[in-house]
């Protein structure tokens, strides 16, 4: 059994990115959130850079997940698990696996912004998990929590680094509401890319064929599309940085030419001189007492911690003690 709930609406969408538009492109220093990478086109893209050579998270993290799935399955006997940011959920096969064979799982919830990429998982695990009841949601992660279905005790997954992509502010506010959610005692099993050397980090953000650089130039597009502006993403060059202060990667895109951009759907137009740059995103590296820390302040306990053998992507799991 399966279906699709709707938290976001296609105008809500439109006018949650005229917001955001609004506040990051009119700041000293240009933003914008990186969710808004992720329209059909985006998800492929993100799909496709899991694959190169430079992008090892995905692998890591899999390799993680492929060796502790049946530990995570005993340990919480999750009757449901709950995906956020889903995107395909093609690594959540491994948790299913797990929480199958022990025998626990009745329902698997996945929850995305990007309603092509939902409605293609929900139809693949729905085909490959006959009994199994996939309840996609459309939604935000950080305003949609308490609309979760499910019997408890749930497990919460947010893989793949997508915690990084949070400001640390907004990492504490997701954190706390994840929590409040849970009853004590139920679970998070959080993904997390690790601290390494920069040369590794920049690289995996700017590969060889270019797929990222595709990649960051599709918020141009989605501002395109949806708010009717004419960005040019060819005249925006991609870059990708090591913040060593901060520990993150920022993804830029920067203006090659002085120009002026016209936004009518934000009623807006926005200039950039040549060298300027918009900040698409940042992804944060973390060190694993900073993790501990930081699940801790949100009223969580970390039971397990594995890193895959290169040590390159930490996996927690963390078992919710307070309100
Ligand atoms: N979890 C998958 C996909 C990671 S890509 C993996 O580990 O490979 C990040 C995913 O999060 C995308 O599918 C994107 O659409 C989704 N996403 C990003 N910001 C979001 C938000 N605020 N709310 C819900 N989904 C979001
Ligand atoms: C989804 N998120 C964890 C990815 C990351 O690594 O920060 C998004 C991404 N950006 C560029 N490549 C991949």
């Amino acid at each position: 059994m399966s279906e699709l709930d709707v938290h976001r609406h296609p105008d809500d969408i439109t006018e949650a990115l005229r917001t955001d538009v609004r506040a990051g492109l009119s700041a000293t220093q240009k933003w914008l959130p990186s969710k808004w990478f992720y329209d059909a086109r985006g998800s492929e893209l993100f799909e496709e850079i899991t694959a190169l050579p430079e992008y090892y998270p995905t692998r890591a993290e899999r390799e993680v997940l492929g060796r502790e799935a049946a530990e995570i399955a005993r340990v919480t006997g999750a009757h449901t698990l709950v995906e956020l940011g889903s995107g395909s959920s093609e690594k959540t096969r491994l948790l299913l696996d797990g929480l199958r064979g022990h025998g626990s799982l009745e329902t698997f919830v996945p929850l995305d912004v990007s309603e092509s990429a939902l409605a293609d998982a929900v139809e693949a695990i729905s085909a490959d998990y006959p009994g199994l009841s996939v309840r996609g949601a459309i939604g935000d992660f950080t305003e949609h929590l308490d609309l979760l279905p499910g019997e408890q005790p749930r497990l919460v997954a947010f893989l793949g680094g997508t915690i990084g992509n949070l400001t640390p502010v907004e990492r504490g506010k997701f954190l706390r509401s994840v929590r409040d959610v849970l009853a004590e005692g139920e679970w998070l099993l959080l993904g997390t890319d690790l601290v390494k050397n920069p040369e590794t980090l920049v690289r995996a953000y700017d590969d060889a064929a270019g797929v990222t650089a595709e990649f960051n130039r599709n918020v141009l597009r989605v501002v395109n599309q949806r708010l009717g502006a004419d960005f040019d993403p060819d005249g925006f060059e991609h870059e990708s940085y090591w913040d060593a202060e901060a520990e993150w990667i920022e993804m830029r895109l920067r203006a090659s030419a002085d120009m002026l951009v016209r936004i009518p759907g934000a009623g807006m137009e926005v200039r950039f001189t040549e060298g300027e740059h918009i900040r698409t995103e940042i992804s944060a590296k973390f060190r694993a007492g900073g993790i501990r820390g930081e699940l801790a302040d949100a009223g969580f306990d970390v039971e397990r911690w594995w890193t895959d053998s290169g040590k390159l992507f930490g996996v927690s799991l963390a078992r919710s003690i307070r309100a």
